[in-house]
């Protein structure tokens, strides 16, 4: 067998780690998300799921990736041969398959509203303009399609790229632009008037607000921003060298990816309360509030209110593509390796596939809005069904893999780098595995059901 390709460098491996973490999980999701359930408590929780089961469940998925050379639909077979756990694979599969379906559809959001931006499109209006031309755009039949095709068409480009001069050099140039950008609009943000109010709402912590629901969201979204539960990052491990270290690559992503998301609640909170706007809008949050804040906040300098509407879709448009790009590698690297299609070929069944759940996620917000699974429109459906229950279940089992299934000798190797590194968080990292990640995602799923009373 030829041998497999791989990042061309730690750093490299880094980068491309983060641009699949940071996205609009961070910048979109985690906004709405923390709005809806309570501001500052959802985050200590959102927090404590990101540094209990985040990181020893990333670090779980590295070892999968990197020790069995697979993608990860193919990782499970090549560790333990002829087992049932080959279906964890496909699991993660299907479920960046459906997430990318819903995702790009909201990264194509992106680009129409950095055409607005750069057109003047959110010059002179009122606060119900902005909504108004939110859903006008949104429910359209049409124009977000093309948006969405846009998307899959740059995905697909840098996909069939490949993993060194495609994804690798992709991250190496979006992500530190991306940090750039929100360092300089948070700061904006908090610097003004009446900021203060959204300062608060992020950091004092109301935990009266803390349902069953709440810690279910927060397990969600520290899966769904960590591109944790599907083997993502397992298929990328599976590219990363001898040298790279497990432990830290993990710690660097989930600090740079908590980083992101943290910033970007101060670019949002501080700037919608300014203006007077409630934060919890849903999903519309940050395409209604933004553009009005932009101009409500800048009213007297147009020329800032242009500049920073643009760089800030801008900075989404980049962060959305590094990480649809890491799941349509899932999905295309399975493809290849499993049924040796070209890599080329594999990635257009992938796009077609995704141009069609991409469609129907679109239209499922207007033309067939009255459609309803469980009381939620599609779109809602595959996010629930996939951020909320498969994404803790896939991470659950990978847990489970490393931590009971796989040569202890395999897993202590994979993070030394067989005797090279000294790693002493290892037997916290076992016993997280083991123990705490199963019973506490299992807790999570049974509070929600309200079977812990
Ligand atoms: N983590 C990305 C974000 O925050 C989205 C993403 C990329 C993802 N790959 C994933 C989510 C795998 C879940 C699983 O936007």
């Amino acid at each position: 067998m030829s041998e497999r390709v791989s990042f061309g460098s730690r750093m490299g491996a880094i980068f491309a780690a983060a641009g699949s973490a940071v996205g609009l999980g961070n910048v979109w999701r985690f906004p709405y998300e923390a709005g809806n359930h309570g501001g500052a408590a959802f985050i200590l929780l959102y927090l404590g799921c990101v540094f209990i089961f985040g990181l020893p469940i990333m670090i779980a998925e590295f070892t999968i990736g990197r020790r069995s050379k697979a993608c990860t639909g193919g990782a499970y077979e090549v560790l333990a041969p002829g087992t049932h756990w080959r279906w964890v694979g496909y699991l993660g599969v299907l479920t960046g398959f459906l997430i990318l379906g819903y995702y790009s559809v909201v990264a194509g959001w992106t680009l129409e509203y950095i055409w607005q931006a750069l057109t003047g499109g959110f010059v002179g209006k009122s606060s119900g303009d902005y909504v108004r031309m939110f859903q006008d755009f949104s429910q359209h039949p049409f124009r977000p399609l093309v948006w969405l095709f846009a998307i899959l068409f740059v995905t697909h480009w840098v996909v069939v790229k490949g993993v060194k001069d495609g994804i690798e050099k992709a991250s190496k140039i979006m992500m530190p632009l991306l940090f750039v950008l929100v360092v300089l609009l948070a700061v904006c943000s908090v610097a003004l008037p009446g900021a203060e109010e959204g300062l608060k709402f992020l950091l004092y912590p109301d935990f009266a607000k803390v349902t069953p629901d709440v810690f279910l969201s927060a397990m969600g979204q520290a899966f769904f921003s960590l591109s944790l539960g599907m083997g993502c990052l397992s298929t990328y491990a599976s590219y990363f060298g001898s040298k790279t270290r497990l432990g830290q690559t993990a710690m660097s992503v989930g600090l740079i990816d908590t980083f992101v998301a943290v910033l970007s609640g101060l670019i949002i909170f501080p700037a919608a309360f300014s203006v007077g706007i409630q934060p919890d809008a849903g999903p519309s949050l940050i395409f209604i509030t933004l553009p009005n804040v932009f101009q409500q906040a800048f009213a007297g300098i147009p020329l800032l209110a242009y500049i920073c509407s643009v760089a800030f879709y801008v900075l989404l448009a980049l962060a959305a593509i590094t990480s649809t790009i890491s799941l349509h590698e899932v999905s295309t690297a399975f493809l290849h390796e499993k049924f040796h299609f070209t890599r080329s070929r594999a990635a257009v069944l992938v796009t077609s596939g995704c141009m069609l759940t991409g469609v129907v996620s679109s239209l499922a917000l207007g033309e067939w809005s009255a459609f309803k699974i469980c009381g939620m429109n599609m779109f809602d459906a595959l996010d629930f069904l996939t951020a909320k229950i498969m994404l803790p279940v896939g991470g659950m089992f990978a847990a489970i893999f490393v931590g009971w299934i796989i040569d202890r000798k395999i897993v202590k190797g994979e993070v030394t780098n067989y005797g090279s590194l000294r790693s002493s968080y290892y037997p916290v990292y076992l016993f997280i595995l083991r123990f705490i990640a199963p019973v506490g995602i299992i807790m999570i799923f049974m509070n929600e059901l309200g079977l812990l009373g």
